[in-house]
Formats: C-alpha cells, sequence, structure tokens
C-alpha cells in the first residue's frame, strides 16, 4: 500500500522545530558519510526549471526522491505558487515507494529549518535581536518561523516590493506573537535587523553589502542557479562564509561562483559546510563583530529527512489515504 499526504496532511504533522531537528541531523550525516546525495538534476522547460532530487540518509533510514519546479510567473500567469514539488518516499529495504506527499509547504518548511539550524550556529547569541527578512513570499514565512525558533526575537522588520505580500505575511505570522514591520526599502531593513533572510524571486543583488553592519548573520536562500544571486560581491567577501554544501554551491549558487568568476574570491572563501559546524569539526561565529554567512541551495538530504520525519508523524496520528496502486 502507498500512503498519499496531500499538503494539509504534511501541515498537521510537521512543527519547525522538530524539522530543524531532523535537519540538523541530515546535515551531520551529510559530513559523515552515511549520506548518499548525488547533485540534482534540472531540466529547463520554457516556464521555468524542473529539479530531480534523490537522496539516501543510512542513519535516519530514509530514502526519497523529490521533484520540484519553480516557475517564477505561476502567481501572475496561473494563480499557483512559484514552487510546486511532490516527494516520493521508498522503503530503504524493499525500495518500495511507501509514501507519495505534497512537497510545497515541507520544501518551505525545510528551506527555513536549514536557516533555522544555521541560524543557531552562526547569529550571536543575545536574545532580543530583531530579524530581516527580505521577500514575504512562501519561503520568507518559513524563514522567519524557523529564526524565530533559533533565537528569541524582539522583533521583525520585512521588505517586499509588493506592499499587498507584506500584509499577507504580518497576517499568516501572528501567531508568532512577534511584531512584524513591513520596511520601505533594503537601506531600512540593514539598518535595523540584526539576523537577515534573503528569499527572495529577485536574481540581482538586494542590496549594498557595504551597509551591513558588523555583527549581522546572513542566510541567503533565494537564488539557486550560476547566474542569479541576491547577494553582492562586497557583502560575500566581507562574511565569514558557510555553504550548506561546498560542491552544490561552487556549481550552483551565483552568490558565490559571480565573485569566484570575476576574482574577488576564491573557492577558499568557503569557510565551512553546515555539517562541520554542527559536529564542532570548524567554529562557527567567533566575535560579536564578525558578519556571518550561510548559503543554501538546497539539498535533497533536507527533503529526505523532512519526509521521513512527516510520514513517521502521519502513521502514528493515522493521518492520509492508503491505496493500492
Ligand atoms: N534554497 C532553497 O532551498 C530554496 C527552496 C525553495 C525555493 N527557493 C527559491 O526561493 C525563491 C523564493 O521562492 P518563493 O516560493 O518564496 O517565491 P514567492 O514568489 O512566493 O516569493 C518571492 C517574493 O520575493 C519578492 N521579491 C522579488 N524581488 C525582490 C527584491 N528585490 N527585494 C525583496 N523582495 C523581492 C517577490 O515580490 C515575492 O513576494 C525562489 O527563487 C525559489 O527558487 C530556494
Amino acid at each position: 500500500m502507498t500512503l498519499l499526504l496531500a499538503r494539509d496532511d504534511v501541515a498537521q504533522v510537521l512543527d519547525m522545530a522538530d524539522c530543524m531537528g531532523a535537519v540538523e541531523r541530515a546535515f551531520a550525516e551529510l559530513v559523515s558519510d552515511t549520506a548518499v546525495l548525488p547533485l540534482r538534476i534540472g531540466i529547463k522547460p520554457p516556464g521555468g526549471i524542473s529539479l530531480y532530487m534523490p537522496a539516501y540518509l543510512k542513519e535516519s533510514g530514509a530514502l526519497a526522491c523529490k521533484v520540484v519546479t519553480v516557475y517564477k510567473d505561476n502567481p501572475t500567469k496561473h494563480g499557483m505558487p512559484t514552487t510546486i514539488g511532490k516527494v516520493l518516499l521508498q522503503d530503504p529495504e524493499t525500495g518500495d515507494v511507501i509514501c507519495i506527499m505534497d512537497g510545497g509547504y515541507l520544501t518551505a518548511m525545510r528551506t527555513g529549518a536549514v536557516s533555522g539550524v544555521a541560524t543557531k550556529y552562526l547569529a550571536r547569541e543575545d536574545d532580543g535581536q530583531v530579524a530581516g527578512i527580505f521577500g514575504a513570499g512562501v519561503q520568507a514565512r518559513m524563514q522567519l518561523r524557523a529564526v524565530a525558533v533559533a533565537r528569541k526575537l524582539s522583533k521583525a522588520l520585512v521588505y517586499d516590493p509588493v506592499p499587498e505580500v507584506v500584509e499577507g505575511f504580518a497576517n499568516e505570522l501572528r501567531d508568532l506573537d512577534l511584531e512584524i514591520v513591513g520596511v520601505e526599502s533594503p537601506e531600512a531593513l540593514l539598518e535595523g535587523a540584526d539576523i537577515l533572510c534573503a528569499a527572495t524571486s529577485a536574481s540581482t543583488p538586494l542590496f549594498e553589502g557595504n551597509a551591513v553592519r558588523p555583527g549581522t548573520h546572513i542566510n541567503g536562500i533565494g537564488s539557486h542557479t550560476p547566474n542569479a544571486r541576491e547577494l553582492d560581491t562586497t557583502i560575500v567577501k566581507r562574511s565569514k562564509f558557510v555553504a550548506d554544501s561546498a560542491e552544490a554551491c561552487l556549481s550552483e549558487a551565483g552568490d558565490l561562483m559571480i565573485p569566484i568568476d570575476e576574482g574577488a574570491i576564491t573557492a577558499d572563501h568557503i569557510h565551512a559546510e553546515l555539517g562541520e559546524l554542527i559536529l564542532g569539526r570548524k567554529p562557527g561565529r567567533e566575535s560579536a563583530e564578525e558578519i556571518t554567512l550561510f548559503k543554501s541551495v538546497g539539498l535533497a538530504i533536507q527533503d529526505v529527512a523532512t519526509a521521513k520525519l512527516v510520514y513517521d508523524k502521519a502513521v502514528e496520528a493515522g493521518i492520509g489515504t492508503s491505496i493500492e496502486l
């Protein structure tokens, strides 16, 4: 039998703190050689990009493949989300697909979760910091949820050129019990925030790197192709750079690849992979003045770990529909 889980089923059982735990264990596996993570395959139909993302986590007993598409004109042209996905979860012992689940909510959750884990290891530790979110779309919401798990925030600032989206963002996140304020410019966000998340559909830099204050931590998750970037060369050069995967960032992250192509930095600028911080093999933040930058292009291990968590919780709660395919 194959269990089918719709978006609402996934949302019902998936919680940010638990997802961060699963994702953190997956990143530890990645640098412990118990994970199998082929580089994802990308195909570009006219409307967007379609990605095929398999992975296996031996210790977590999780094997799955996600098909995810990013079609930037979907919201305006078709009234559909930019990012759509489905996950096929398999039984590692038999190889059989035991669950097919919606991957849209799961993607946003696991993308938030990895930023939450990076924030835990890289942001300053003081309470009362202000989060600054670039973009107020689907991913941005989960970025704030995750940062709010990692640190006790006093406020969140949001910048998005589309004002209605900012209103929806603040309404949807009311349960965080946090003051959420829309700001008029990227500069206002940089002036007021300590922990920044770049979670936009932009493909050119969102702000001037010299304007970032010392002590800031940045999570960059929006861009994930060689020619697109949300972060300029200046801020990448000023930052202690941590990658989700060095190999993936060196082949997919314009934020890193463009400064390397310009000759401003070399691949040695990568201080560590996230898993190395988790296992204590490399230091995270070393001073209150340092600017830290976590770059995530998104890895299948995040999906696989999260899908296994969702499946186990759904089975325990008796949620979903089982069918014989
Ligand atoms: N790294 C990962 O693992 C990962 C995972 C999923 C999606 N993504 C990427 O994240 C990006 C956002 O995805 P989404 O699903 O949230 O899309 P979305 O369409 O829901 O939201 C994107 C938002 O960015 C805003 N925006 C565009 N340019 C901006 C700018 N210069 N400054 C501030 N805001 C700006 C848009 O107005 C929109 O509200 C996409 O590029 C997607 O490919 C990355």
